[in-house]
Parts: structure tokens; C-alpha cells; sequence
């Protein structure tokens, strides 16, 4: 770094602030800034989050706010919510940090404060770290905690970050739902007392609530307009969120991983590094601060984030676990005819002295059954290249079913509490394998090690995970430890992610847990996407990936053509609207293709086809969100445009059914204003085109009208059907 650059970050960082040299640190994304006061020996105070501060203000603002302790702790003021509490070595349950340095450095992708701070009597150590990314409007928050006392302290309470909100008319949006109904969204106006969103679950932890979300600090919240900070906390286990509003200026926001039942003893020297909390800001509504998130996922948190993502076939809906070698060649020879890429084998594939028939066995033994599939994976690799395809598999690392031959070798693996038997979980026999234990740890990595060694074509794994911690207790971790389960389980984890990552970098990895119970910010990094939701029903994933689509972009939602009636709801959806909905996400189809009749396979033929022409702008571009499902009023609608508005797709799904219904005419967004959009209809069914089909319209128009959407399709009579949809692409005219 030359000396300008080190100059600058000094005056960044130490600025004059009422006549006195008062230390301040400001780090700044392209538009969003946080200021913090840290005088060396007092406490640290956050002045600002939100828009970004202009270098001439910070002084200003520095004086004119008051701040608020950034990492309050307990024990000498007791009555307000805090983000630490300990019990020191001796007993003592009081903390009093102050600030001992601060510094901001330059760190490639973003700039680093760090701000560290120790106790003022003990040798305890708490350091603040703030990562604001240059090119996202990002701001991770984590903290770091060690100390040198003579025996372990006690850790009862260790927010990730805390984050003052100015009281207003602030609302929050959060997403809560449980098996098949992941991701709904939930919008409420904050209220006197304590909001938690928290999860317990052990391993899974988005199926019910989630651990994201945004606060709009102008009322009732608007996806197109309006103030709103958006908080991700990227961690796989389980967390806690608290907003408490009791009667002051401020809404105190604390989010991290969930204490209960996980007190922490920390060794002397020993590091405790807590998840990060992910920080937006944006003045353009809740759909500017998903922009901000999904900008940020793609360059810096999701693996792959800026790689196109291939169009797959899964087996599970198809043939659930009646997997053979020539059903899984006539799939990928469908999926492939259709103009797929991949094909992947859901469960059912493996196990010798068990064979896997149905879920209550034979996890944990991760061999080809050789009955089911006699040429092995190499026969479905020969296959998958035969038809030109790649090939991916499904598999359950973490798990074991006390039915299988890996239980019977290492009953002592499994999650259980001692002298207890476990409580059993899918299929009357499944347990989680202890991920706190390194044997374990080696042996999760070595499944999926065993499996790319020798066969290195596979591309695609699905990584599921499906089942809770229950019966606390680990064989491995000692007696005084037992309550680091929850923690050290999602340590040992991330470790085996990483070697797979160190080892694996190309693999593409699909995070699923029952559905959608692994849609958070700490897997990411490691895997390519998600699988929103075991339910496929069209009309509620509109929902679904509504609510998902607040934080995660596109890219990371698979979301899958699925058989009518449907699996989960039974209900009867035109395979059009399936088709339109499903291509809002990550398209791939979750069907049996030998049941399609020959007039819906051409129908998905060409929705891969043009799928393929629009997946950039899908899977890169920036969403608008138009009408809300959840506003009930007949519609839903959105858009994705590309990021330099050359190109932009719009959908528009009926929610409701009902003659003589009127709904709203839907004005786009995000659109150059000045500039002339064609507008063509993908999977078209009607049999006359739209009346502005190939007709040039400015954004000017399309943003302050709309375009008239009839709301039936013009098919033959006997093929009339309430649900309506569409896509639209727009592309700029040179
Ligand atoms: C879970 C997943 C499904 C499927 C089954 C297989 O339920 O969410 O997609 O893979 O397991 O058993």
C-alpha cells in the first residue's frame, strides 16, 4: 500500500471530532456508510448505518449523534437486552469493554475496521470486526472473543453484531413456514416488547423461520420505494434474532447463533469467532435491498454465484426410490431430447447388505446396490455421456438409519445422549451422525471424497440433510462440553465443507434439507443453490419463492416442472403455468418424462429452449417485485432485468380464479426510461399472439402503464383453464 493510500485510511479513521481527537471509523460500499466512535478507553459507540456519508460530514455527524454502545454487554447495566454475557473464571458475571484500538484496512474485495476491545479489570477480549464490500452494498458484521484468564469463562450470550434502528414507523419482513411451505412471507409493524425469530432445530434451519430480515423505516413496507436495512445472519445452525422496543428513540436489533441450551466454556487463548451478520441499505424499497443481497450472494457468497446454471432433470418425483439402471437411461435420454443438461439421481441408489427400498434404511452406507443398478455409476455415467448430458447424485452425508451397516460399525457416531436411547426420526430409524467428532468429520468428507476419486464426471451433487438434533449429547465431546453440541456440529460441518471446497472447487452442490431447510447465508459459500421446497405445486411455490427471493437470488432457487395433479397439494395446474413459474428460478424438471404426452414434452422442449436465451438475466439480473401474492389481488408479477437494463424478463401469474375477476394492470420497473423495449411472449400457448407482440414500447411507457394482460389464454375451447400466465422479454432496440 503506498503512503496517499495509508495517509487516507488513517484520516478515515481518525477524524477531529469536538475539539478533541475522538477516533472514528467509517467504512463505506458504494452507497451505504457506518460510523463508529472508538476513543481509545471508552466504549464503542455506533453512530450512523444507512446512506453513505460524504468525507465532509463524517466530522458532523460524528458530533451531532449520540450513538449507542455497538456490543452492549452485561453485568453493570443489567436491565436492557445485551449482546455478551459471560461468567469470568472466578464467577464474576460482569463485562466492561473498552476500546483499547481501532484500525481500517484495505483488504482486496473490501475494507476491513476492526475495532478491538478488552475489559477493563479482567484479560478478556472482545474484537469487532466490520467487512464492507467495494462493488455490493454489503457490510458484514462478526465478532471475535477470547481471553487469558486462568480458567475457562463461560460464554452464556455472543451476538454476532448489534444494530440500533431509529423508531418511526418502522415494519419488519421475515419469512417463517414449516415442511412444504417454506419461505412465506410474514410483514408486521414493530410494536413495544420483543420480536424473536429463532430456530432450534440443530441442522436445519429456514424451514420455519429464517434467519434473514428487513426493516422498512418508513412504514408499511414497499418493494419499489422507501428506506430499508436488510439483515442476513450467514450461519447454517441455530440462530437468534431480537428486536426489542421498549420506551426509547431506538429498536435494538441483536442477531446471532441461539444460546439456549449452548453455553460456550471458553478455553484461555481459545478464539471464538461468531457467524456474520450481513448488513444492507437501500432507499429503494424492499426489492433494492434484495438487489443489494443478490449482488453481494453472486460475487462474494454463493459458489459459482456468476456461473450460468444447467437445466437438470431430477429423478425424485419421477420414480421416488424404484431407481434402475434402464429407468435412469430413459430419463436422461428424455431430459436430454427436451434439450436438458443434467440429469440427477435422486435416493434409492445404494446400499449392499441393506438396500435402500424406502427411508427407514441403509444411510450412512454409501454403495451402489447392485442389484438395482448392476453397471454401477460408471453404467449411469456412460449413459449420461451416451445422451450428451452430465450427471449428478443425490446423497445424505450426515445422516445414518440404525438400519445399515455404518450404525452397526460405529454405533458411538450418532447424535444421542449417554445412558439414553435415541429418539429415532424419517422413516422410524434415522439419526444424525455426530459432526463434532473429526472421525466423523473424515468420514463425512470421505463419502463424498470416495464418490468424485472414482468417478471424477460426476457434476452435481444434491446434499440433503433430514432430520433434527434430538437426543442432545455427544459421544465425543467431554463431559463438561456437552452443551457445544449445537455449535460444534455446524463447526464440524463447515470444516468438511471446506476440504470438499478445497478439493471440489467445480463441483456444482445443491443444498436440500426436507425442502427448503438449508436456504441461509452459512452454507452458501460451499454450495451452488437450494431446493426451495419439497412442495412442486406451482401455485404455492409462487409463494414460496416470493418470500425466498427477499434474500436469495434467483441463481441459488431451484425450482423445478412437476406432474399434474400435483404431489404435495393434488392439485391439477396447466403444465403453461408450471412451466412459467418454475422459469423464474433455477429451471429443472422433477417428473417422469415417459408420462408426458408428446404434445407437453414440445411444450418444455421449447420452454428449455427459450429458457437457455433468457437464464442470464434470470440467474444475474436484478429483480423487481411488482404485485405481491400475499397483497391478494388476483396476480402476481415480477421482473428480472439485466444489469446494464438492455434486456429484462417480466412474469405475471393468476393467483386467483374466479370469472368476471378484475386485476390490476401492472406497471414494470427498473427499466431505461429512454430507451425502446421489443416486447416478445415466451411459451406462448394462445392461438393468436398478443396484441403488443414485436411492438417497440419506451420503459418511460412500460413503467407508468403497464402492458394490458388478457387474462385467459386464446386456446381451443376444450383446453380453457383459469390459471393464466406469462412471460415477457424485452430487449432493447438498437
Ligand atoms: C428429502 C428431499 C427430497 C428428496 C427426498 C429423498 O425429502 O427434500 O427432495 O430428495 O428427501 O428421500
Amino acid at each position: 500500500m503506498n503512503i496517499k493510500k495509508r495517509m487516507n485510511l488513517f484520516l478515515g479513521a481518525c477524524l477531529l471530532a469536538g475539539g478533541m481527537w475522538a477516533q472514528t471509523v467509517c467504512v463505506s460500499t458504494p452507497n451505504t456508510s457506518l460510523l463508529l466512535s472508538a476513543p481509545q478507553g471508552c466504549k464503542l459507540k455506533v453512530l450512523h448505518y444507512g446512506h453513505r456519508l460524504a468525507a465532509n460530514e463524517v466530522e458532523s455527524v460524528s458530533a451531532a449523534e449520540a450513538g449507542h454502545n455497538a456490543y452492549p454487554e452485561y453485568g453493570l447495566i443489567c436491565p436492557t437486552e445485551t449482546a455478551i454475557a459471560v461468567k469470568h473464571h472466578d464467577g464474576n458475571m460482569t463485562l466492561d469493554l473498552q476500546v483499547v484500538q481501532s484500525r481500517v484496512e484495505e483488504s482486496g474485495e473490501a475494507m476491513l475496521a476492526t475495532v478491538e476491545m478488552k475489559d477493563s479489570r479482567y484479560p478478556f477480549f472482545v474484537t469487532l470486526r466490520y467487512k464492507a464490500f467495494r462493488d455490493a452494498d454489503v457490510i458484514e458484521a462478526w465478532t471475535e472473543i477470547s481471553h487469558q484468564e486462568k480458567k475457562p469463562v463461560t460464554l452464556h450470550q455472543f451476538a454476532s453484531a448489534y444494530l440500533p434502528i431509529r423508531r418511526g414507523n418502522v415494519w419488519i419482513s421475515h419469512l417463517y413456514g414449516s415442511w412444504a411451505n417454506e419461505g412465506r412471507l410474514a410483514q408486521e409493524a414493530l410494536q413495544p416488547g420483543m420480536k424473536v425469530i429463532k430456530n432450534k432445530d440443530g441442522v436445519r434451519n429456514s424451514h420455519t423461520a429464517h434467519a434473514e430480515v428487513m426493516f422498512s423505516l418508513d412504514g408499511q413496507p414497499r418493494e419499489l420505494e422507501g428506506r430499508v436495512i436488510g439483515a442476513a445472519l450467514c450461519y447454517s445452525g441455530n440462530y437468534k434474532l431480537r428486536i426489542d422496543t421498549h420506551d426509547d428513540e431506538y429498536h435494538h436489533f441483536f442477531a446471532g447463533i441461539n444460546e439456549e441450551n449452548s453455553a460456550y466454556s471458553l478455553k484461555r487463548d481459545e478464539r471464538f469467532t461468531t457467524p456474520a451478520l450481513a448488513l444492507t441499505y437501500s432507499n429503494e424499497g424492499l426489492s433494492g435491498s434484495s438487489r443489494n443481497f443478490h449482488r453481494w450472494a453472486r460475487q462474494h457468497k454463493l459458489a459459482h454465484g456468476n456461473v450460468p446454471r444447467k437445466i437438470l432433470l431430477n429423478s425424485w418425483e419421477g420414480v421416488y426410490f424404484d431407481i434402475n439402471q434402464e429407468g435412469m437411461d430413459q430419463m436422461m435420454g428424455d431430459i436430454a431430447a427436451m434439450g436438458g443438461e443434467l440429469f440427477v439421481m435422486d435416493d434409492g441408489w445404494f446400499g449392499d447388505k441393506y438396500p435402500r427400498k424406502s427411508d427407514n434404511s441403509s444411510l450412512g452406507d454409501w454403495v451402489v446396490d447392485t442389484d438395482k443398478l448392476p453397471n454401477g455409476i460408471e453404467g449411469l455415467l456412460a449413459d449420461a455421456r451416451k445422451h450428451g448430458i452430465k450427471f449428478g447424485i443425490w446423497i445424505e452425508p450426515e445422516m445414518a438409519n440404525t438400519t445399515s451397516e455404518l450404525y452397526e460399525q460405529h454405533p458411538e457416531w450418532i447424535v444421542q445422549a449417554p445412558g439414553r436411547e435415541p429418539v429415532l426420526g424419517r422413516g422410524g430409524t434415522q439419526v444424525v451422525l455426530d459432526l463434532s467428532n473429526p472421525e466423523v468429520q473424515d468420514f463425512v468428507f470421505g463419502i463424498v471424497d470416495r464418490l468424485m476419486t472414482a468417478y471424477p464426471e460426476i457434476d452435481y451433487i444434491k446434499w440433503d440433510a433430514n432430520m433434527s438434533i434430538q437426543n442432545h449429547g455427544s459421544n465425543y465431546l467431554t463431559k463438561d462440553n456437552q452443551s457445544h453440541l449445537y455449535i460444534a456440529y455446524h463447526q464440524g460441518f463447515e470444516q468438511v465443507c471446506q476440504r470438499i471446497r478445497a478439493k471440489y472447487p467445480d463441483l456444482t452442490i445443491q443444498a436440500c434439507a426436507s425442502g427448503g431447510g438449508r436456504a441461509n447465508y452459512g452454507i452458501l459459500p460451499y454450495f451452488d443453490e437450494f431446493w426451495v421446497s419439497d412442495n412442486t405445486d406451482a401455485l404455492q411455490r409462487v409463494y414460496m419463492q416470493w418470500g425466498t427471493s427477499y434474500f436469495f437470488p434467483a441463481i441459488a432457487m431451484a425450482s423445478h416442472i412437476s406432474a399434474a395433479p400435483n404431489h404435495q397439494t393434488f392439485r391439477t395446474i396447466p403444465l403453461k403455468y408450471r412451466v412459467d413459474v418454475a422459469m423464474s428460478g433455477r429451471l429443472g424438471m422433477e417428473i417422469q418424462p415417459k408420462n408426458m404426452t408428446d404434445e407437453e414434452k414440445t411444450l418444455c422442449k421449447k420452454a428449455i429452449a427459450e429458457y437457455k436465451e433468457i437464464r442470464d438475466v434470470v440467474q444475474m439480473g436484478d429483480i423487481y417485485r411488482l404485485v405481491s401474492p400475499y397483497d391478494n389481488l388476483g396476480v402476481a408479477s415480477l421482473m428480472y432485468v439485466a444489469p446494464r437494463k438492455e434486456e429484462a424478463v417480466f412474469y405475471w401469474w393468476k393467483t386467483e380464479h374466479f370469472c368476471n375477476q378484475h386485476l390490476p394492470r401492472v406497471r414494470m420497473a427498473g427499466l431505461n426510461p429512454d430507451r425502446l423495449y421489443t416486447v416478445h411472449e415466451l411459451n406462448r400457448i394462445d392461438n393468436v399472439p398478443l396484441p403488443f407482440e414485436g411492438k417497440n414500447f419506451t420503459g418511460a411507457y412500460l413503467m407508468n402503464n403497464g402492458l394490458e394482460i388478457p387474462y385467459t389464454h386464446q386456446v381451443d375451447y376444450h383446453k380453457q383453464t383459469a390459471y393464466a400466465s406469462r412471460i415477457l422479454q424485452l430487449t432493447v432496440v438498437d
